[in-house]
Protein backbone atom coordinates (compact mmCIF):
# COMPACT_ATOMS: atom_id res chain seq x y z
CA UNK A 1 0.00 0.00 0.00
CA UNK A 2 1.82 3.54 -1.01
CA UNK A 3 0.34 6.16 0.90
CA UNK A 4 3.62 8.25 0.77
CA UNK A 5 4.57 9.81 -2.93
CA UNK A 6 6.26 12.13 -4.94
CA UNK A 7 2.73 13.87 -4.89
CA UNK A 8 2.44 14.22 -1.23
CA UNK A 9 3.36 17.87 -0.05
CA UNK A 10 6.14 17.90 2.45
CA UNK A 11 7.09 20.72 4.74
CA UNK A 12 9.79 21.64 6.65
CA UNK A 13 10.31 23.20 9.88
CA UNK A 14 13.93 23.96 10.73
CA UNK A 15 15.47 26.17 7.65
CA UNK A 16 19.25 25.19 9.04
CA UNK A 17 22.08 23.54 7.34
CA UNK A 18 19.95 20.01 7.03
CA UNK A 19 16.82 21.39 6.60
CA UNK A 20 17.94 23.42 3.72
CA UNK A 21 20.09 20.58 2.05
CA UNK A 22 16.98 18.13 2.54
CA UNK A 23 14.07 20.53 0.75
CA UNK A 24 16.57 21.52 -2.05
CA UNK A 25 17.33 17.97 -2.50
CA UNK A 26 13.70 16.97 -2.49
CA UNK A 27 12.49 19.38 -4.93
CA UNK A 28 15.19 18.65 -7.47
CA UNK A 29 14.36 15.11 -7.67
CA UNK A 30 10.43 16.23 -8.27
CA UNK A 31 9.13 16.46 -4.20
CA UNK A 32 6.10 18.96 -3.71
CA UNK A 33 8.36 20.89 -0.81
CA UNK A 34 5.43 23.27 -0.36
CA UNK A 35 5.82 24.76 3.20
CA UNK A 36 8.91 25.99 5.73
CA UNK A 37 8.92 27.29 8.46
CA UNK A 38 11.77 28.20 10.93
CA UNK A 39 12.41 30.13 14.09
CA UNK A 40 13.42 33.37 12.41
CA UNK A 41 10.87 34.47 9.41
CA UNK A 42 14.25 34.84 7.38
CA UNK A 43 15.88 31.56 7.28
CA UNK A 44 12.12 30.27 6.27
CA UNK A 45 12.60 33.03 3.59
CA UNK A 46 16.14 31.92 2.36
CA UNK A 47 15.27 28.45 2.01
CA UNK A 48 11.87 28.89 0.47
CA UNK A 49 13.29 31.27 -2.69
CA UNK A 50 15.48 28.14 -3.22
CA UNK A 51 12.46 25.22 -3.75
CA UNK A 52 10.22 26.04 -6.46
CA UNK A 53 6.74 25.99 -4.95
CA UNK A 54 7.53 26.41 -1.11
CA UNK A 55 5.62 29.37 0.61
CA UNK A 56 8.09 30.61 4.21
CA UNK A 57 5.62 30.93 7.41
CA UNK A 58 6.96 31.82 10.76
CA UNK A 59 3.66 30.18 12.00
CA UNK A 60 5.09 26.24 12.14
CA UNK A 61 1.37 24.98 12.33
CA UNK A 62 0.56 26.52 8.97
CA UNK A 63 3.38 24.28 7.54
CA UNK A 64 2.29 21.31 9.34
CA UNK A 65 -1.72 22.41 8.25
CA UNK A 66 -0.28 22.55 4.64
CA UNK A 67 1.77 19.24 4.42
CA UNK A 68 1.31 15.46 4.49
CA UNK A 69 4.79 14.86 5.32
CA UNK A 70 6.67 16.98 7.68
CA UNK A 71 10.13 17.10 8.02
CA UNK A 72 11.15 18.38 11.39
CA UNK A 73 14.79 19.60 11.41
CA UNK A 74 15.62 21.45 14.35
CA UNK A 75 18.60 21.41 16.67
CA UNK A 76 17.92 17.01 18.56
CA UNK A 77 17.01 19.54 21.63
CA UNK A 78 14.32 21.51 19.73
CA UNK A 79 12.71 18.16 18.86
CA UNK A 80 10.15 16.93 21.42
CA UNK A 81 9.09 20.87 21.94
CA UNK A 82 8.45 21.60 18.80
CA UNK A 83 6.65 18.79 17.96
CA UNK A 84 4.27 18.81 21.55
CA UNK A 85 3.47 22.76 20.39
CA UNK A 86 1.72 21.33 17.30
CA UNK A 87 -1.24 19.74 16.04
CA UNK A 88 -1.38 16.81 13.62
CA UNK A 89 -3.86 14.80 12.18
CA UNK A 90 -4.59 11.28 11.66
CA UNK A 91 -2.48 10.29 7.72
CA UNK A 92 0.43 12.79 8.87
CA UNK A 93 3.96 11.35 8.43
CA UNK A 94 6.76 13.10 10.55
CA UNK A 95 10.38 12.76 10.06
CA UNK A 96 12.55 14.15 12.19
CA UNK A 97 16.75 13.94 10.94
CA UNK A 98 18.82 13.53 14.71
CA UNK A 99 21.21 10.62 14.11
CA UNK A 100 21.09 9.69 18.13
CA UNK A 101 17.02 9.71 18.93
CA UNK A 102 15.34 7.33 17.12
CA UNK A 103 11.63 6.35 16.75
CA UNK A 104 11.20 6.04 20.64
CA UNK A 105 11.35 10.05 20.69
CA UNK A 106 8.04 10.26 19.47
CA UNK A 107 6.55 8.42 22.33
CA UNK A 108 7.21 11.07 24.68
CA UNK A 109 5.08 13.17 22.10
CA UNK A 110 1.56 14.18 22.09
CA UNK A 111 0.78 12.85 18.72
CA UNK A 112 -3.02 11.92 17.85
CA UNK A 113 -3.53 8.34 17.21
CA UNK A 114 -2.83 7.24 13.02
CA UNK A 115 0.18 9.67 12.78
CA UNK A 116 2.85 7.64 11.02
CA UNK A 117 6.68 8.14 12.41
CA UNK A 118 10.05 8.11 11.31
CA UNK A 119 13.66 8.99 11.03
CA UNK A 120 16.00 9.84 8.16
CA UNK A 121 19.74 10.43 8.87
CA UNK A 122 22.04 11.63 6.40
CA UNK A 123 25.28 10.28 7.79
CA UNK A 124 27.49 13.45 6.56
CA UNK A 125 28.65 16.79 7.91
CA UNK A 126 26.69 19.71 7.04
CA UNK A 127 28.18 23.02 7.83
CA UNK A 128 26.20 25.35 5.86
CA UNK A 129 23.03 25.90 4.16
CA UNK A 130 24.87 26.39 0.90
CA UNK A 131 25.43 22.75 -0.60
CA UNK A 132 24.26 21.98 -4.39
CA UNK A 133 21.53 20.01 -4.79
CA UNK A 134 23.32 16.54 -5.01
CA UNK A 135 24.56 17.21 -1.70
CA UNK A 136 22.94 13.83 -0.69
CA UNK A 137 24.41 11.61 -3.44
CA UNK A 138 26.48 8.42 -2.59
CA UNK A 139 26.28 9.28 0.94
CA UNK A 140 24.66 7.09 3.46
CA UNK A 141 21.56 7.42 5.13
CA UNK A 142 20.28 5.63 8.37
CA UNK A 143 16.41 5.40 8.29
CA UNK A 144 13.99 3.85 10.62
CA UNK A 145 10.03 3.79 10.35
CA UNK A 146 7.05 0.58 9.51
CA UNK A 147 8.07 -1.23 6.55
CA UNK A 148 5.82 0.53 4.30
CA UNK A 149 6.76 4.09 5.63
CA UNK A 150 10.33 2.82 4.79
CA UNK A 151 9.81 2.24 1.47
CA UNK A 152 8.77 5.76 1.13
CA UNK A 153 12.28 6.73 2.90
CA UNK A 154 14.65 4.52 -0.24
CA UNK A 155 12.40 5.68 -2.71
CA UNK A 156 14.09 9.20 -1.33
CA UNK A 157 17.11 7.59 -0.78
CA UNK A 158 16.96 6.02 -4.52
CA UNK A 159 15.88 9.33 -6.38
CA UNK A 160 18.89 11.08 -4.03
CA UNK A 161 21.35 8.70 -5.06
CA UNK A 162 22.20 7.92 -1.53
CA UNK A 163 22.40 4.52 -0.28
CA UNK A 164 20.50 3.48 2.94
CA UNK A 165 21.39 1.19 6.40
CA UNK A 166 18.09 0.56 8.36
CA UNK A 167 18.67 1.04 12.17
CA UNK A 168 17.26 -0.18 15.43
CA UNK A 169 16.43 2.31 18.22
CA UNK A 170 18.60 0.86 20.28
CA UNK A 171 21.91 1.03 17.87
CA UNK A 172 21.43 4.55 17.23
CA UNK A 173 23.74 5.99 19.74
CA UNK A 174 26.84 3.90 18.50
CA UNK A 175 25.82 4.73 15.26
CA UNK A 176 25.69 8.29 15.66
CA UNK A 177 28.89 8.02 17.89
CA UNK A 178 30.54 6.71 14.62
CA UNK A 179 29.58 9.86 12.16
CA UNK A 180 30.82 12.29 15.28
CA UNK A 181 33.80 10.55 15.48
CA UNK A 182 34.25 11.04 11.70
CA UNK A 183 32.54 14.13 10.46
CA UNK A 184 32.28 15.81 13.80
CA UNK A 185 35.42 15.75 15.40
CA UNK A 186 37.56 14.95 12.02
CA UNK A 187 37.45 18.78 11.78
CA UNK A 188 38.41 19.54 15.09
CA UNK A 189 41.32 16.76 14.86
CA UNK A 190 42.54 18.58 11.64
CA UNK A 191 42.54 21.93 13.72
CA UNK A 192 44.80 20.25 16.09
CA UNK A 193 46.84 18.95 14.01
CA UNK A 194 47.20 22.30 11.87
CA UNK A 195 47.91 23.97 15.42
CA UNK A 196 50.82 21.84 15.95
CA UNK A 197 52.39 24.39 13.10
CA UNK A 198 52.29 27.30 15.12
CA UNK A 199 54.25 25.71 17.65
CA UNK A 200 58.03 25.88 14.76
CA UNK A 201 56.55 29.45 14.16
CA UNK A 202 54.36 28.92 10.99
CA UNK A 203 50.28 29.66 11.25
CA UNK A 204 47.85 27.46 11.47
CA UNK A 205 46.60 28.10 8.10
CA UNK A 206 49.84 27.07 6.32
CA UNK A 207 49.17 23.68 8.40
CA UNK A 208 46.07 23.09 7.21
CA UNK A 209 47.14 24.03 3.40
CA UNK A 210 49.94 21.43 4.02
CA UNK A 211 47.92 18.91 5.52
CA UNK A 212 44.71 18.87 3.87
CA UNK A 213 46.16 17.11 0.34
CA UNK A 214 47.18 14.23 2.85
CA UNK A 215 43.75 14.32 4.47
CA UNK A 216 42.21 13.36 1.11
CA UNK A 217 45.08 10.69 0.09
CA UNK A 218 44.22 9.11 3.11
CA UNK A 219 40.58 9.09 2.29
CA UNK A 220 41.51 8.02 -1.29
CA UNK A 221 43.64 5.10 -0.17
CA UNK A 222 41.05 3.86 2.29
CA UNK A 223 38.42 3.86 -0.55
CA UNK A 224 40.99 2.22 -3.21
CA UNK A 225 42.78 -0.14 -0.74
CA UNK A 226 40.33 -0.42 2.05
CA UNK A 227 41.59 -1.19 5.86
CA UNK A 228 43.92 -2.59 7.08
CA UNK A 229 45.71 -2.20 3.78
CA UNK A 230 45.49 1.75 3.89
CA UNK A 231 47.21 2.18 7.15
CA UNK A 232 50.56 3.83 6.92
CA UNK A 233 53.04 5.56 8.77
CA UNK A 234 55.66 4.54 11.63
CA UNK A 235 53.52 2.51 13.12
CA UNK A 236 52.01 0.51 10.12
CA UNK A 237 56.42 0.32 9.45
CA UNK A 238 57.17 -0.73 12.73
CA UNK A 239 59.81 2.41 12.96
CA UNK A 240 60.29 2.32 16.68
CA UNK A 241 62.85 5.21 16.31
CA UNK A 242 60.58 7.62 14.50
CA UNK A 243 58.00 7.13 17.08
CA UNK A 244 60.54 7.90 19.96
CA UNK A 245 61.25 10.82 18.51
CA UNK A 246 57.66 11.88 18.21
CA UNK A 247 56.99 11.17 21.92
CA UNK A 248 59.79 13.11 22.71
CA UNK A 249 58.60 15.93 20.85
CA UNK A 250 54.97 16.12 22.15
CA UNK A 251 56.09 15.68 25.62
CA UNK A 252 57.98 19.04 24.64
CA UNK A 253 55.98 20.99 22.55
CA UNK A 254 52.54 19.75 23.23
CA UNK A 255 52.41 17.22 26.52
CA UNK A 256 48.51 17.52 27.18
CA UNK A 257 48.00 15.80 23.62
CA UNK A 258 50.41 13.21 24.90
CA UNK A 259 47.83 10.90 26.37
CA UNK A 260 45.55 11.65 23.10
CA UNK A 261 48.40 10.40 21.13
CA UNK A 262 49.16 7.40 22.89
CA UNK A 263 45.81 6.06 23.15
CA UNK A 264 44.77 7.01 19.57
CA UNK A 265 48.12 4.75 18.46
CA UNK A 266 46.79 2.45 20.57
CA UNK A 267 43.46 1.84 19.31
CA UNK A 268 45.39 1.77 15.70
CA UNK A 269 47.84 -0.98 16.79
CA UNK A 270 44.91 -3.78 16.15
CA UNK A 271 44.91 -2.74 12.28
CA UNK A 272 48.09 -2.45 11.84
CA UNK A 273 48.52 -6.17 13.22
CA UNK A 274 45.62 -7.07 11.19
CA UNK A 275 48.10 -5.82 8.36
CA UNK A 276 50.28 -8.73 8.98
CA UNK A 277 53.38 -6.82 7.71
CA UNK A 278 55.22 -6.84 11.25
CA UNK A 279 56.41 -9.15 13.48
CA UNK A 280 54.76 -9.53 16.55
CA UNK A 281 57.34 -8.35 18.87
CA UNK A 282 57.68 -4.68 16.78
CA UNK A 283 53.61 -4.81 17.71
CA UNK A 284 54.92 -5.81 21.04
CA UNK A 285 58.00 -3.29 21.07
CA UNK A 286 55.45 -0.07 20.89
CA UNK A 287 52.54 -1.27 22.31
CA UNK A 288 54.94 -1.03 25.55
CA UNK A 289 56.44 2.21 24.99
CA UNK A 290 53.05 4.11 24.45
CA UNK A 291 51.93 2.20 27.67
CA UNK A 292 54.94 3.09 29.46
CA UNK A 293 54.22 7.04 28.55
CA UNK A 294 51.02 6.45 29.79
CA UNK A 295 51.79 4.89 32.82
CA UNK A 296 54.51 7.55 33.31
CA UNK A 297 52.44 10.17 33.24
CA UNK A 298 49.91 8.14 35.53
CA UNK A 299 46.80 8.49 32.58
CA UNK A 300 45.94 4.92 31.60
N1 LIG B 1 24.66 19.21 10.72
C1 LIG B 1 24.88 17.95 10.47
O1 LIG B 1 25.98 17.58 10.06
C2 LIG B 1 23.76 16.94 10.62
C3 LIG B 1 23.89 15.71 9.95
C4 LIG B 1 22.85 14.80 10.03
C5 LIG B 1 21.72 15.09 10.79
N2 LIG B 1 21.65 16.26 11.47
C6 LIG B 1 20.43 16.50 12.25
O2 LIG B 1 19.62 17.46 11.58
C7 LIG B 1 18.90 18.24 12.53
C8 LIG B 1 19.22 19.71 12.28
O3 LIG B 1 20.60 19.92 12.45
P1 LIG B 1 21.33 21.15 11.72
O4 LIG B 1 22.78 20.88 11.81
O5 LIG B 1 20.70 21.41 10.41
O6 LIG B 1 20.95 22.32 12.72
P2 LIG B 1 21.01 23.89 12.42
O7 LIG B 1 21.85 24.19 11.24
O8 LIG B 1 21.30 24.53 13.72
O9 LIG B 1 19.52 24.21 11.99
C9 LIG B 1 18.45 24.10 12.83
C10 LIG B 1 17.40 25.09 12.40
O10 LIG B 1 16.28 24.88 13.22
C11 LIG B 1 15.67 26.12 13.44
N3 LIG B 1 15.01 26.09 14.74
C12 LIG B 1 15.56 26.01 15.97
N4 LIG B 1 14.60 25.93 16.90
C13 LIG B 1 13.42 25.98 16.23
C14 LIG B 1 12.06 25.98 16.63
N5 LIG B 1 11.73 25.89 17.91
N6 LIG B 1 11.10 26.05 15.66
C15 LIG B 1 11.43 26.12 14.36
N7 LIG B 1 12.71 26.15 13.92
C16 LIG B 1 13.68 26.07 14.84
C17 LIG B 1 16.77 27.18 13.42
O11 LIG B 1 16.11 28.24 12.80
P3 LIG B 1 16.54 29.75 12.55
O12 LIG B 1 17.63 29.72 11.54
O13 LIG B 1 15.28 30.29 12.00
O14 LIG B 1 16.96 30.34 13.85
C18 LIG B 1 17.84 26.54 12.54
O15 LIG B 1 17.88 27.11 11.26
C19 LIG B 1 19.34 17.74 13.91
O16 LIG B 1 18.40 16.80 14.35
C20 LIG B 1 20.68 17.08 13.63
O17 LIG B 1 20.99 16.04 14.54
C21 LIG B 1 22.64 17.19 11.40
Amino acid sequence: MTYFSKNSPIGVIGAGNVGTALAVALDKSGYDVVSVASRTFASAVKLSDRVSNSKPELDTQKTVDASKVVFVTTPDDSILPVLNALKFRQGQLIIHCSGVSSLRLFEDANLPNGVFRACFHPIQSFASINYDDDCFEHITIGIEGTSYIKEFLQKICADFGANFVELRPEDKSIYHLSGVLMGGLLSEYVAMCAELWVSFGLSREQGVKALLPMMKQVSNNIEKYGIPNAVAGPFARGDVGTISKHIEAISKYKPDLLPFYCHLSMQGLQFVEEKNQLDSDVIHQMRNMLEEKLEDRQII
